[in-house]
């Protein structure tokens, strides 16, 4: 796998504070919004949507993309703040906002600012783009519209979602991993500096990775591989890379669906040469949730939905089929996201030293001196005879394991997350005991989030350097 150095080297306590902007571009969707950070582990979002045109996402050059996105940033900003719409309108006492880009693609970084794409994935395919500094790009296009906007740092959307995680996460517990399970999947992690060899580093302290496992195992090893499986890799616009991605995201498990349909259903009915079904990428990732989902009388819902989308007049065995195939796909790739994430957790080595915590004192039991441990063995000793240590005011309890995910795989599949948890169950080197530990929570639209910490992270070092 890739493992890209993200140059984020301290993750946010939730008391961060100012204005920042965000632009996140990710498989299906355009988002611009402005964060207020207010230090208290809030924020509050203005935000604009946009569904990027399909021939954006293949357009002739790359400043013809960041021209789609800076038409909507200027539109954004003449709405919720006017005042940075044109340089000629920001009085003195106002600088230039700094904005944050969520770029959700595979980039070789190499500052917070700076970054140059190393191969498209999902829908997109823009060729003139590979290997341009991509901040440079952006920038010049919002300089020919005289808007007063730095572009301060370049993100993926998986580092995003780690940092808007630790940012609102409950507690004093650093967030591990930010993960997407959505149009593609990723993840990213927290890594020891000493760790990342690459970068040759010469201090102590931690450094953000990402991973880029949606390419983990192109050359199919381990992966499993069907019929359906070959068909979707060979007609996607990036054959033989994402093969990890390709059997997880949303952006393929219904055309796998679509893929199985087509082969169960030639055989015992007929499906016009006009369906959709005949289209790519005619099922959606919600089609295959309500699937999965499905549970009224004589599957009327799903019956209902083939004939309406697809022209299909589904019998009672053969919505049963497509459910059943519903159910595999997504649970085929539910146990997938387990294991890399059981990867990172097992990686991180977080689970064999479980920081043991006095609740009472808030000591870690590491930093204890002499007597107080000497003292604790006593009460434990003795705890075990008389069950005293249950009523015991010094209570323990072990580290949690924090886990930011965003994504519309993870948010609207049925029982994606449960999959996920019995799979970690599974490992035999994290078991009931560690699954417990993890702790799984949504960081919804957290890649925006993250990219405007990330553009405070950079602000600050400008300021320092200067
Ligand atoms: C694709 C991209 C990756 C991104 C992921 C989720 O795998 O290569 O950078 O994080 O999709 O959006």
């Amino acid at each position: 796998m890739d493992q890209i150095p993200s140059y984020v080297t301290s993750l946010p306590d939730g008391t961060d504070t100012g204005l920042y902007l965000a632009v996140d571009l990710g498989g299906t969707n355009l988002r611009v919004c402005s964060v207020d950070l207010h230090g208290d582990t809030t924020f509050s979002i203005e935000q604009l949507k946009a569904a990027i045109p399909p021939e954006i996402m293949v357009a002739k050059t790359f400043s013809e993309l960041f021209s789609f996105i800076v038409t909507r940033l200027h539109a954004f900003l003449e709405t919720h703040h006017a005042e940075y719409a044109h340089i000629d309108l920001v009085s003195e006492s106002k600088s230039r906002l700094l904005l944050g880009f969520t770029f959700s693609f595979a980039f070789e970084q190499s500052a917070l600012n700076r970054g140059s794409l190393m191969r498209w994935t999902k829908g997109f395919n823009i060729p003139d783009a590979i290997g341009q500094d991509i901040c440079s790009v952006f920038q010049a296009e919002i300089d020919k519209r005289n808007i007063p906007v730095t572009v301060a740092a370049l993100v993926n959307d998986t580092v995003g979602t780690l940092l808007a995680r630790s940012y609102t996460s409950p507690g004093t517990t650093t967030t591990l991993l930010g993960a997407i399970f959505g149009t593609g999947t990723n993840g990213a992690y927290v890594e020891r500096l000493e760790n990342i060899t690459k970068l040759n580093p010469s201090r102590d302290g931690i450094m953000v990775v990402n991973t880029e496992w949606g390419s983990f195992d192109n050359e199919l090893m381990v992966l499993p591989n069907t019929p359906y499986d070959k068909a979707v890799d060979i007609e996607s616009i990036h054959p033989g890379i994402q093969m990890f991605e390709k059997r997880i995201s949303g952006m393929y498990l219904g055309e796998i669906l679509r893929h199985a349909i087509l082969s169960m259903v030639s055989s015992t009915s007929e499906i016009s040469p006009e369906s959709r079904l005949n289209q790519q990428f005619a099922i959606d990732s919600s089609f295959l949730s309500m699937a999965a989902a499905e549970d009224s009388p004589d599957f009327v819902v799903l019956r209902f939905q083939l004939s309406h989308h697809f022209g299909i007049d589904a019998d009672l065995d053969t919505a049963e089929g497509v459910k059943v195939l519903a159910l595999a796909i997504g649970k085929r790739a539910a146990r997938l996201a387990g294991v890399a994430i059981a990867g990172v957790v097992l990686k991180s080595g977080r689970l064999e030293a479980p920081k043991k915590v006095d609740v009472e004192s808030g000591v870690s039991r590491r930093h204890r001196g002499f007597w107080a441990s000497l003292f604790e063995s006593f009460r434990n000793f003795v705890g075990r005879w008389s069950g005293w240590l249950l009523r015991s005011k010094i209570e323990v309890h072990e580290d949690v394991i924090d886990i930011g995910v965003d994504g519309s795989l993870i948010e609207f599949y049925p029982g994606f997350e449960d999959t996920i948890r019995s799979t970690l169950r599974d490992i035999h080197a994290i078991g009931l005991a560690g699954e417990r530990r993890i702790r799984i929570g949504i960081a919804k639209d957290g890649s925006g989030i993250g990219a405007a910490l990330v553009a405070r992270m950079a602000g600050i070092e400008l300021e320092r350097a200067l």
